[in-house]
């Protein structure tokens, strides 16, 4: 399975868009459960262009965010999942098949990004995997249609690491785990939130010890919980403290480059102070299963 999304660019392309909104594109497939190679036309364009075909192709005079053209005809009784043969008409050449066109207006997704207070990556990677699905038959005219999109989309993103979750978010939620924190002995309180590509989120707190080595910080709760109930993927973990900015120690940042060594870390203190690094910073020349166990685990 691959599908490959082929950009016209109208307006200034954005660095690393086309590479990101593949990855989004890959796991619409993957959700689908669609096995053959497909390829889209992806033009991103201007809100006056996107005027112009809207009124040329659907007799609709004015600018939308996202239009969609599927090569092959299904429904949301039966999606393209169901009736993946249809695209081997769509077969060119190469043995790739046409999947539809998808145009998207930039200066409307850039409004809409500010609108719901996410990044314009997001609402690009959301715009896609809305025009992806609609070619593949998916609809949202019926209420039990659009909650069947909506819940594909979601996976997809977030299997893709496009999280709904804002940054903000995730410091409310350390600094929610925080007030759980057990520090009678330094008396200082740590909350983390660890955010999984899939969308969850763990949260942890440091549990200290009359032992004092059997400590456990809030950053290792997070992660165990996590890894605990299945999930080892993660892309941001956010910590919070009282007062001092609280970088995770080294054994959490080993713990933590096990995982996720391209993982973003944010901190945050005090009344609203807040850093952001990453763990590649913080731990640079890491040891872990990419790196330094190559030769055991038996790779390349
Ligand atoms: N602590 C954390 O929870 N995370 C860190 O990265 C730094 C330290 C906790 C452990 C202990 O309970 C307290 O802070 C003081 O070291």
């Amino acid at each position: 399975m691959s599908i490959r999304l082929e950009f016209i660019w109208d307006v200034p392309p954005i660095d690393g868009a086309e590479k990101m909104l593949n990855q989004v594109a890959q796991e619409c497939m993957a959700a689908e459960g669609i096995t053959l190679p497909v390829y889209v036309q992806a033009r991103i364009t201007g809100d006056e262009e996107i005027r112009e075909i809207n009124r040329e192709y659907r007799n609709v005079d004015r600018a939308t965010d996202v239009l969609s053209f599927p090569s092959t005809n299904c429904r949301p009784e039966k999606t393209l999942g169901a009736c993946e043969k249809k695209l081997l008409q769509e077969r060119d050449e190469t043995g790739c098949c046409f999947l539809g066109d998808m145009i998207i207006s930039l200066p409307r997704a850039r409004e809409q990004a500010q609108e719901y207070g996410h990044s314009l990556q997001r609402e690009l990677a959301y715009l896609t995997a809305h025009s992806l699905f609609h070619l593949m038959g998916y609809d949202h005219m019926q209420e039990k249609d659009k909650e069947r999109m909506r819940s594909m989309e979601e996976i997809a993103l977030g299997r893709a690491g496009i999280s709904r979750v804002t940054d903000d978010e995730l410091i409310e939620m350390a600094k929610e785990a925080m007030q759980f924190s057990y520090s009678p002995y330094s008396h200082y309180k740590v909350g983390a939130a660890l955010l999984a590509k899939n969308g969850q989120v763990f949260k942890g707190c440091n549990i200290e010890n009359a032992s004092y080595g059997a400590t456990n910080c809030a950053e290792r709760t997070a992660l165990f919980k996590a890894v605990s109930e299945g999930v080892r993927e993660f892309t941001a973990i956010a910590i919070a403290a009282e007062k001092s900015v609280p970088w995770p120690c080294g054994i959490c940042r080993q713990a933590l480059n096990e995982f996720a060594p391209e993982l973003r870390v944010i901190v945050a203190w005090g009344e609203n102070s807040r850093e952001e690094s990453t763990l590649q910073q913080l731990l640079p020349h890491g040891f872990g299963p990419a790196t330094g166990m190559l030769d055991i685990l038996g790779k390349e």
